[in-house]
């Protein structure tokens, strides 16, 4: 029996600290998704279509993408785990960066459990990159400052072009 899991989130924009754990979750099963799905309480900067191929851009930079086990999908509504379910996953990966992202997510990793009987793997990010989110990374590339050491260069270019359209509508 393979062994597949989903590791959702917003990814708006995916950075370096996602994917340091996508690519240690890849090693823990024999398929991962990698799944962006829409955050009600989020106004996302990049449509989903954009976060997957800033993902997949991200993946092949890092040499990752050569791994024909890493999908990467968008969920457009419903229940994360009939998504599970759909492709046969009994797991869920979340990476966190210390308690305030453990209190966000135990209740859901409870709630899945209930739901489908989906466990939830959390996985301790890299103390590299525990300070890193897509938020800060935003603002940071809206103020021009160098976001290099937080995303990949196909995220860096695409922020920077994102924050100078932001300029003009602005
Ligand atoms: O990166 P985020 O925004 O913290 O990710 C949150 C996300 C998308 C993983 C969460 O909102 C989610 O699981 N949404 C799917 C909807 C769902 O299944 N909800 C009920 C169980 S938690």
């Amino acid at each position: 029996m393979s062994h597949i899991a989903v590791y959702p989130g917003s990814f708006d924009p995916v950075t370096l600290g996602h994917l340091d754990v996508a690519a240690r979750a890849a090693r823990l099963f024999d398929e991962l998704h990698i799944v962006v799905v829409h955050n009600p309480g989020k106004t996302p900067r990049f449509s989903s279509e954009e976060r997957v191929q800033l993902i997949q851009a991200s993946l092949a930079e890092l040499g990752v993408y050569s791994n024909a086990r890493i999908k990467v999908d968008i969920l457009d509504g419903g229940l994360l785990v009939n998504y599970c379910r759909m492709v046969g996953a009994t797991a869920l990966v979340k990476g966190f960066r210390n308690n305030v992202d453990l209190d966000y997510e135990l209740p859901m990793a409870l709630v899945n459990r209930d739901l489908a009987e989906v466990e939830t793997v959390f996985i301790p990010a890299n103390p590299e990159h525990g300070q890193i989110s897509s938020s800060l990374v935003k603002q940071v590339a809206d103020l021009e400052g160098s976001v290099s050491k937080y995303v990949t260069q196909s995220v860096a270019r695409a922020l920077a072009s994102s924050s100078t359209n932001r300029k003009k509508i602005s």
